[in-house]
């Protein structure tokens, strides 16, 4: 079974579906890793080409591995970390998610995973595009500047160098890209619950879309 949670950067989409995933004792499924492990190849592996990156993509190896609680996004048999999270990954993933040959790799890596267990997975498209079957949709929104003091304390938090303005512009950015993109834009499926953040807390969140789950489960 697979919940999808969608919606623009910053949202609370991740921090929300891996809390809502150890609830349900569900696997946590993050698609933004996946772009994200793609995009470090282009910045570090092909120096910004994406003809370079496209053409030799099918030669790397992207997985999603689950493991004691804990779901590892695995490049070329290494273990992705913080380097996915940095600024430059971030400024750059949206341009690379744009490409249709990417999405097609990012989505295979995906539905080899979800095969044998139930996942939250939480992304852009995965209600409207990758999992339209999926059990139970949610869209998550939230005003720009609460995203962006997310955003922030999470990158301080996980001691990443961070600017406040940077980041705010930069989902900005990615939210028009992400939302006017050809293939797979960021949209709101017509069957998803809408779950508006700005005023929620963590907690609240995660309870909200708890609740939702269970009594669907029930
Ligand atoms: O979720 P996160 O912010 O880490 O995602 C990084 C980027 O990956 C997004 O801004 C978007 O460009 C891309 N993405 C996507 N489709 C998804 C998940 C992420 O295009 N399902």
């Amino acid at each position: 079974m697979i919940v999808t949670i969608d919606g623009p950067a910053g949202s609370g989409k991740s921090s929300t579906a891996k809390e809502v995933a150890n609830n349900l004792g569900w696997n946590y499924l993050d698609s933004g890793s996946l772009y994200r492990a793609v995009t470090w190849l282009f910045v570090h592996e092909y120096d910004y080409n994406i003809e370079m990156l496209i053409e030799n993509l099918t030669t790397h190896n992207i997985k999603i591995e689950p493991l004691n609680n804990k779901v590892d996004t695995i490049l070329d048999g290494n273990t992705c970390g913080s380097e996915i999270r940095e600024q430059v990954i971030t400024n750059n993933v949206s341009k690379v998610a744009e490409n249709g040959v990417v999405r097609q790799f990012v989505n295979k890596a995906m539905y080899k995973a979800v095969q044998e267990a139930n996942f939250v997975a939480d992304g852009r498209d995965l209600g409207t595009a990758v999992f339209p079957d999926a059990f139970l949709k949610f869209f998550m929104i939230a005003d720009v500047e609460i995203r962006a003091k997310r955003r922030y304390k999470e990158m301080t938090d996980n001691g990443l160098e961070a600017d406040f303005e940077e980041i705010k512009k930069n989902l900005q950015e990615r939210d028009y890209i992400d939302s006017n993109r050809e293939i797979a834009p960021l949209t709101k499926a017509s069957d998803a619950i809408e779950i508006d953040t700005t005023g929620l807390s963590f907690a609240e969140q995660v309870e909200t879309i708890t609740k939702h789950i269970q009594s669907r489960l029930n």
